[in-house]
């Protein structure tokens, strides 16, 4: 069975740009071209909250090497669909990654101020190695210079939700990616 995840105060729904099968086949080519680059050893996966979590999940059973995981959350965003410059990190990791070969997993990489802001504190704490993978990046929008090792797909400067990400806390649950107006 397949929900309907059209709402009663949504007549319409977000218009699609990126399909669920699009995204299951990107994710594992990326399980495999992140393993064919990360030097060998544990995986350690850090998902930024929240909108990372649907997509992080997918990531690691798509990487097909030991893996652990940890989350940091942060707030760039509330109700508007424009970065405040501010990031906030409102849950900090659980487990030390000094020494440890690190994947930081971005949602979507947009004006790169929240990127910039996590690679410079992750940084600090001495990985062994650090790469980023963002399942999107909009990189019209760039505000500040930032290496996204791995992008899932480049996406045109609209506001997207679905596939954890959101708007207004809503569509998270979308199992594709969508465009709202
Ligand atoms: P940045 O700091 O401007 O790069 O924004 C990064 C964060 O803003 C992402 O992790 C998302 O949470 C949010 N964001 C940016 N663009 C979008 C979008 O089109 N849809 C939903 N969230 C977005
Ligand atoms: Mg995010």
């Amino acid at each position: 069975m397949c929900p309907d995840h059209s709402r009663p105060h949504d007549p319409v729904p977000p218009h699609p740009l990126l399909s669920r099968e699009e995204i299951g086949a990107r994710v594992m080519s990326l399980g495999r071209e992140i393993n064919a680059a990360l030097p060998p050893g544990t995986i350690h996966v850090v998902a930024v909250l929240r909108g990372a979590f649907v997509f992080a999940a997918d990531l690691i059973r798509a990487l097909p090497r030991e893996v652990s995981c940890d989350f940091l959350a942060v707030r760039s965003y509330g109700a508007a669909t424009e970065s405040s410059g501010i990031v906030e990190i409102t849950h900090d990791l659980g487990l030390p990654i000094t020494g440890r070969h690190v994947l930081l997993v971005e949602d979507i990489v947009d004006t790169g101020l929240t990127l910039r802001h996590l690679i410079d504190l992750l940084a600090t704490r001495r990985p062994a190695s650090l790469h980023v993978c963002a399942l999107l990046n909009k990189a019209s929008r760039r505000q500040t210079e930032v290496p996204v090792d791995f992008v899932g797909f480049e996406i045109p400067d609209r506001f997207v939700v679905g596939y954890g990400l959101d708007h207004d806390q809503r569509h998270r649950n979308l199992p594709y990616v969508g465009v709202i107006e």
